[in-house]
């Protein structure tokens, strides 16, 4: 059974790993350092799933003003498709919800089937688009805006 729970400092490198092994785009160690850090200034938090006694996936999000946003969510290659980022992103915006969130929003690039599915998935609804927001190796992407009302 995978269990979630609030990623600690000492999770940052195992973090940083599971990303560059699961993601064309991974965040560095010192980010996910930060979103595991409850400092004053900073209200990002993590939440890692484990299962199997593994580390198996991660969400990144924060309360922004009156809303919430999901950072970043990352699930290993070898345990895709079977729930994990739904259960992530549940207990984020559950997090989010209980902060007094009104609304999460996100940015995706275009490309990302998987996530853009798995958010629709969850109910979020497409927004807008911000062009060439994300660089690429050659040139850039469009972002897809979503959210989702709490
Ligand atoms: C996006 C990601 C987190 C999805 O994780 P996951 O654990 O495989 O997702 P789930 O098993 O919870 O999928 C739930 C639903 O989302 C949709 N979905 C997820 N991955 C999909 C894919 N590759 N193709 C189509 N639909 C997909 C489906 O509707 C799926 O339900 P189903 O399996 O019953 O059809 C994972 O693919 C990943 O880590 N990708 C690399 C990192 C990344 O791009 N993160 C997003 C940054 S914005």
């Amino acid at each position: 059974m995978p269990a979630i729970r609030p990623g600690e400092p000492a999770d940052a490198a195992q973090m940083a790993r599971l990303d560059a092994a699961a993601s064309p785009w991974p965040w560095s160690e010192a980010q996910y350092l930060r979103s595991c850090t409850p400092v004053a200034d900073n209200r990002e938090r993590a939440l890692l799933l484990e299962a199997d006694g593994e580390l198996q996936g991660l969400v990144v999000f924060a309360r922004e003003f009156d809303d919430g946003s999901i950072y970043n969510i990352v699930v290993a290659a070898t345990a895709r498709r079977r729930g994990y980022g739904l259960l992530l992103l549940e207990a984020a915006v559950s997090a989010l919800v209980a902060t007094g969130a009104r609304r999460c929003l996100l940015e995706v690039r275009k490309s990302n089937t998987a996530a853009r599915r798995l958010y629709a998935a969850f109910g979020f609804e497409v927004d807008g688009l911000r062009r060439n927001y994300y660089p690429l190796p050659a040139g850039r992407e469009d972002a897809i805006l979503m959210s989702l009302d709490l």
